[in-house]
């Protein structure tokens, strides 16, 4: 079984990260850095971020439609994910970590990189709305224990507090 890492101290380094900073791309591209560097067995670690959240200060954070890719670490990926499409956007419509043991018996997981067996998605929230996932592929079968959902919970609660 794939060794638990310290998350608690990967949240310390992303909120240490996190602290004067002003911007969410800064941030998530060294917490996608951290991440791949902390977790053993994973092939593609990063972001996929609300359209409504990449239009701008002003727009409206609820109306996103599609997640568009954000900062990563891995191989290259899809672009854009519909809500309610794949793993990504099933956890981003449903509000809900998902965690996928094999990823061939989800129905519409969308494939990215071959070699990957299972997946952990967490949505991101911003005044309490979904305004993107962090998304994690191994290329093992179920990986993901709920340990590492706690923690990757606590690591996405550390970017979260970019938007106070
Ligand atoms: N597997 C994801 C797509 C993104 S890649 O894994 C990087 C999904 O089904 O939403």
């Amino acid at each position: 079984m794939t060794e638990t890492p310290d998350y608690s101290l990967v949240a310390n380094q992303i909120s240490a990260l996190a602290e004067g900073e002003r911007y969410w791309l800064p941030l998530l591209s060294n917490a996608a850095a951290l991440l791949d560097e902390a977790l053993a067995d994973v092939n593609w670690v990063g972001f996929y971020l609300g359209d409504s959240l990449l239009r701008g200060a002003d727009a409206d954070v609820s109306s996103s439609h599609e997640l568009v890719l954000g900062p990563f670490a891995g191989k290259v990926a899809c672009t854009h994910i519909l809500y309610g499409r794949g793993v990504c956007g099933t956890a981003a419509e449903r509000d809900e970590t998902l965690r996928v043991d094999d990823v061939h018996a989800f129905a519409g997981h969308i494939a990215c990189d071959a070699a990957s067996r299972s997946e952990i998605v967490v949505p991101i929230h911003r005044d309490g709305v979904v305004v993107g996932v962090l998304d994690i592929d191994s290329p093992l079968l179920a990986r993901f224990s709920a340990a590492d959902q706690e923690g990757l919970e606590l690591c996405v609660a550390a970017i979260e507090r970019l938007w106070p």
